[in-house]
């Protein structure tokens, strides 16, 4: 069965709670999702799921330093995430504060792995981005891009 994992860094909880929602969406939408605190992940936990979620608050402009070390050691293995599905979503403090730039970073470092990224015409359309905590705007792209994910996932496989 495809499984997917949502992994996050947050020290104020404002990524913890976008990771929590696109969490339930896949779910909901028929994906089997962890969600996982990213002190909680080894790089070599990422081979055994079908897509990989991946969230940071913005720190100046990137992902935040524990999301970009996963990133420097999936090295290990490059090449094995090759064909999974990959997401990414930021808070960030401010508008025009670099969160898209933030998600750009990581969809890079996913699709140098190989990853498959999905964009989306009408939501968020690199991913669901916040300023602070999500409102309900940001909620409802969170749940949207945890559906999508799901789809997708579920028909790559
Ligand atoms: C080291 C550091 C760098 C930050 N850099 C930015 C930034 O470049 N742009 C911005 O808008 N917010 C910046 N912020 C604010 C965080 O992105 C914002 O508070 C975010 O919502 C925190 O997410 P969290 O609650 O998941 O920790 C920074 C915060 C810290 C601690």
């Amino acid at each position: 069965m495809a499984k997917g994992i949502v992994i996050y860094y947050s020290r104020s909880g404002n990524t913890k709670e976008m990771a929590e929602i696109i969490t339930k969406s896949m779910n909901e939408a028929g994906l089997s999702t962890d969600c996982e605190s990213v002190e909680q992940v080894k790089a070599n936990d990422l081979l055994k799921y079908d897509a990989i979620v991946v969230g940071s608050p913005t720190y100046y402009g990137h992902m935040a330093g524990p999301i970009k070390q996963l990133f420097d050691d999936i090295v290990g293995f490059h090449g094995k995430l090759d064909g999974k599905v990959g997401a990414a979503f930021s808070s960030s403090a401010n508008i025009g504060g670099g969160n898209e730039t933030t998600i750009m970073g990581i969809i890079e470092a996913m699709l140098i792995a190989g990853m498959v990224i999905h964009g989306d015409p009408r939501g968020d359309h690199y991913g669901p981005v916040s300023i602070n905590k999500p409102d309900d705007r940001v909620k409802r792209q969170c749940r949207r891009r945890g559906q999508r994910i799901a789809e997708l996932t579920k028909k790559l496989r």
